[in-house]
């Protein structure tokens, strides 16, 4: 496939990194997730992690001019050349225009969840601080209770998946990042995608709306 640029849009929890991370195992295009990134970061204990710990605790957004840092830094490997699925990114309006004046996307995929649904997702949502799978204790449950099924981790709560840091972000969401929307559609890449069905339902409709826009990269 030629030159898939997808960006997954959506409030916390409907599903980008799932999705994200399905795709990129069936195209081989690089998942980039900026909150992935950043939490590596703030694991290692890196500067920029610590800077950034306390921003994402409470839900809200890491400055624009770090996170361009952080993204430039990562489409210029040469696994980017084929394409990618950015996951996070762009989240402001000013990163979306920034972004464009270096790449471009072609494939917009807004995936969307009523809130009470996405609360549920994500209170209860387990990650493995070691090799950053994702559980969810209802729907996904590791096979051994607290323990990722990957790496034997014991699994954690994610800070911000608390809930009041979950309303804190659905709010800056509504604000800064759901404009981007209107920004996709006028740019004629925008597909929606109901999220709140099974995660292979959702998939298989995602995969069909990826490959039309390879098909198109192909032949054009
Ligand atoms: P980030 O990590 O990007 O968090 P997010 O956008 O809030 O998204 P989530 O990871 O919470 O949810 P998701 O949509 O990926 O859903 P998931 O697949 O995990 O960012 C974290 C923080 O980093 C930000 O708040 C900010 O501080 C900072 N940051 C990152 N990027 C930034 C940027 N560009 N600018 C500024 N700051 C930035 O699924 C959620 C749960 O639901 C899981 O348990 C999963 O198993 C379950 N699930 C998924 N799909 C389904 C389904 N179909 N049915 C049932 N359960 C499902």
């Amino acid at each position: 496939m030629n030159r898939a640029k997808v960006v997954f849009l959506g409030a916390p929890g409907t599903g980008k990194g799932t999705q994200a991370k399905k795709l990129s195992a069936k195209f081989g295009l690089p998942h980039v997730s900026t909150g992935d990134i950043l939490r590596d970061a703030v694991k290692k204990g890196t500067e920029q992690g610590l800077k950034a710990k306390a921003v994402m605790d409470r839900g809200d957004l890491v400055p624009d001019e770090v996170i361009l840092g952080i993204v430039e830094n990562r489409l210029v490997k040469p696994d980017c050349a084929k394409g990618f699925l950015l996951d996070g990114f762009p989240r402001t309006l000013v990163q979306a225009e920034a972004f464009d004046k270096w790449d471009s996307v072609n494939c917009a995929i807004q995936i969307d969840v009523p809130d009470d649904v996405l609360v549920k997702r994500l209170v209860l949502r387990r990650t493995c601080p070691l090799c950053a799978a994702m559980y969810h204790l209802e729907y996904q449950p590791p096979r051994s209770q607290g323990v990722c099924d990957k790496c034997g981790t014991a699994l954690v709560q994610r800070e911000d998946d608390r809930e009041d840091v979950v309303k804190s972000r659905f709010q800056v969401y509504m604000e800064k990042t759901e404009p981007l929307i209107g920004y996709y559609r006028q740019k004629d890449v925008l597909h929606n995608v109901n999220g709140n069905r099974d995660v292979e339902t959702v998939f298989s409709e995602i995969v069909q709306i990826v490959e039309a826009v390879g098909e198109m990269n192909d032949e054009g």
